[in-house]
């Protein structure tokens, strides 16, 4: 692969244009930010254990037979995937109380949603990605409603897949985000990373956070150590 040049440079990841114009590299960045961005970290080799542990994730989904960006880890900090057109939405769903549903709704955190919550965000860094919903989404032009039901019946195998993957490794998957973008041959696929950067995870027997929480709480230091603790348990029971 030669990685040609910088495509776009977000808080946590850099795109870059290969030899193929159907694919692209990703690179891992070191950063760690949250509140949108207001509150920007560094963190040494962050983006070496992010690149890892999406790699993983994203290996686990194809093997599920969920369409996705990800063609294969190609070093370190980077990851060949499908050049895609990225759709400006991030799908959250919940399955325990947590953050901002906790907030705005009043409700405490911890309690088992029996039908997991899907929201819809607006990505606008201006707006600081306003909750919206399938018809805000159709308004905006952004997706057909018929898109969005192709959306959300990968949103809820990804769910289903993911909760067990996580179970079976005494993880709770309390929440997570995920994107996805139009291929060329405008499919949608999964895109972006999943990650403790974008997840909550809570292990099941201590209910300790596995997660950004703890940089969020403003416990840097942590951050590493925990994200090894989830990689080393993704590692460990890899006999699916
Ligand atoms: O903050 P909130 O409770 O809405 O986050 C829900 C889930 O989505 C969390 O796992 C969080 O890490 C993830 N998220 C994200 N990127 C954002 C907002 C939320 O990965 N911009």
């Amino acid at each position: 692969i030669i990685k040609k040049n910088l495509l776009s440079e977000g808080k946590t990841k850099k795109i870059y244009t290969t030899n193929n114009p159907f694919e692209v590299l990703i690179h891992h960045k070191d950063n760690i930010t949250a509140l949108n961005g207001l509150k920007k970290n560094f963190l040494q080799d962050k983006g070496i254990l992010n690149n890892e542990i999406t790699t993983l994730i994203f290996k686990f989904l194809i093997s599920c037979e969920i369409k996705t960006h990800f063609i294969r880890k190609v070093n370190n900090r980077e990851q060949l995937c499908h050049k895609v057109d990225p759709i400006p939405l991030e799908f959250v769903v919940r399955n325990i109380t947590s953050g901002s549903i906790s907030k705005r709704l009043g409700i405490k955190e911890g309690i088992f949603i029996s039908n997991p919550i899907f929201e819809i965000f607006y990505k606008n860094d201006q707006l600081q990605d306003p909750l919206i919903n399938d018809h805000h989404a159709v308004f905006l032009k952004i997706l057909s409603y018929e898109e969005l039901n192709i959306i959300y019946s990968m949103t809820s195998k990804i769910n289903h897949f993911l909760k067990k993957y996580f179970l079976d490794k005494n993880i709770l998957l309390v929440d997570f985000k995920i994107e996805f973008g139009k291929n060329h041959r405008n499919e949608i696929m999964l895109s972006d990373e999943i990650s403790p950067d974008t997840c909550r995870f809570w292990d099941k027997k201590t209910m300790k956070k596995l997660d950004k929480d703890l940089f969020r709480m403003g416990f840097k230091e942590k951050v590493f150590d925990i994200y090894m603790e989830i990689l080393k348990r993704l590692n460990i029971s890899s006999s699916i």
